[in-house]
């Protein structure tokens, strides 16, 4: 198969089966527990003026440098396929006025982001995230509830072992300060560096804790970190966040090494790893963002949150054995023979849905005796036989757990779809 017959790199099609596995983890663990949590469901849109992530995520990320699809439609305005959802809840926070609301506003949202990174093993170019973001507060106790909703909602949907790591980057002040400090002292190691890490002193300093290159990491060691020279409120606030997720009973590691990919963040900041993930261990992060909503042009608005990549939450709990999902079983399953009245048997089963019945109707020509087969695989609870020289409506229904099977009789146009569904629901 040519490289055009396929879907493009980095992309895949969620086929059925995986598909009810994603649709249990957004709709049957995810929006539950963000409803008892008191967050609303938003969506924004794929795209976005790439101005937005320019400005918001920051131009010295890998992520605006490197990893965008940016294009130019036919008004010619620069767009861009959305690669994270922060940025854009800001906007949307912003452009509907939300800070006239009760604060904080809590949010979460679900969909496809786009990257355009090497792919690999747990890397997309187009993947999924489920992400929270609560803004006007700044209070800890939003940060620890957001870091506490993650931690169960990974264990609820069976990604468990997951390692929580929290540090904090302070207030952009003191973050500032830090970041020429650890300049200079990677100028004054430049030899041992990277090439890659040296030429992004000036423009990314804090990147080089994530460097992969020996020499590098050997530098790291011993440069100073930015989570000893914080102080004050920030420290105070800091600590609260830990003492209230010690409360909820939720383990973590401060990581003094731990910087995230994006420009935006502000004080708390915590990734989800697994050592079930190959390279690819980040399962979900996050952080405060108490400067981002007054960079999009809002009033100045704290805010925190995170993001879960649903491939890899998923890829996280098969490892550690999860169940997937039962498919769901076929209430009945309609078999007929050329003998019978097709309309009857079509009619029913559209009526039998209505009335909330799962029914599958033959639609592949089989024999009867493949029809049972078929329903067998389909784990339908009942079978419903038309035809076989029954009369006309008439119809015999099999349960297929016990193999017990009976004949309706003298069934009628009016009446033999109640009287086969009260059979079915008997
Ligand atoms: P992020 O760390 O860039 O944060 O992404 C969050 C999660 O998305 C990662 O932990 C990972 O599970 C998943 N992810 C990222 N890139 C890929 C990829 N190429 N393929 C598969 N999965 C991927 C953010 O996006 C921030 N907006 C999170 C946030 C929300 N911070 C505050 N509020």
């Amino acid at each position: 198969m040519s490289e055009q017959q396929q879907a493009p790199r980095g992309t895949y099609d969620v086929l059925p089966g995986v598909a009810e596995h994603r649709a249990r983890l957004v709709d049957g663990v995810a929006a539950p527990a963000f409803a008892r949590a008191g967050y609303a469901r938003i969506e924004t849109p794929a795209f976005e003026h790439t101005e937005l992530f320019a400005r918001g995520v920051g131009e010295s990320t890998e992520i605006v440098s490197k990893e965008m699809y940016t294009f130019t439609d036919q008004g010619e305005r620069s767009l861009t396929l959305r690669p994270e959802g922060t940025a854009p809840v800001c906007r949307a926070y912003v452009e509907h006025g939300m800070h006239k609301l009760a604060q904080p506003v809590k949010l979460w949202y679900e969909g496809s982001f786009f990257r355009q990174e090497a792919p690999q093993a747990g890397r997309f170019r187009q993947f999924f995230q489920i992400g929270a973001e609560a803004l006007g507060s700044d209070d800890p106790a939003l940060d620890a509830e957001a870091i506490v909703l993650l931690a169960r909602m990974l264990e609820a949907a069976g990604a468990t072992g997951c390692r929580l790591r929290i540090s904090s980057l302070g207030s952009s002040a003191e973050r500032a300060a830090y970041s020429d400090q650890l300049k200079v002292y990677l100028r004054a190691n430049e030899a041992a560096l990277s090439a890659d890490v040296r030429e992004r002193i000036e423009l990314n300093p804090l990147r080089a804790f994530d460097a992969k290159h020996e020499g590098t990491q050997a530098v790291m060691t011993d440069a100073p970190r930015l989570l000893s020279s914080i102080s004050g409120e920030d420290r105070a606030h800091f600590d609260d966040v830990l003492a209230l997720l010690t409360a909820a009973g939720v383990a973590y590691e401060i990581d003094d090494t731990l910087v995230r990919g994006l420009d935006y963040y502000t004080r708390t900041v915590f990734e989800f790893t697994s050592d079930r993930l190959g390279a690819q261990s980040g399962v979900g992060g996050g952080g405060r963002y108490d400067g981002l909503v007054e960079l999009l042009g809002g009033p100045p608005t704290p805010g925190i949150g995170w993001a879960a990549g649903v491939e890899r939450v998923l890829a996280v709990a098969e490892a550690a054995g999860a169940q997937p999902a039962a498919a769901a079983a076929a209430d009945a399953y309609i078999a007929l023979d050329a003998e019978a009245d097709r309309e009857a048997a079509f009619a029913l089963a559209c009526a039998l849905r209505e009335r909330g019945l799962a029914a599958l109707i033959e639609l592949g020509g089989r024999s009867l005796k493949g029809q049972l087969k078929q329903a067998d695989r389909a784990g339908a609870k009942s079978l419903v036989i038309l035809g076989g020289g029954r009369a006309a409506y008439d119809a015999a229904v099999k349960n297929m757990h016990t193999g017990e099977q009976r004949e309706l009789n003298d069934l009628t146009k009016q009446d033999y779809i109640d009287r086969i569904a009260a059979e079915l629901i008997a």
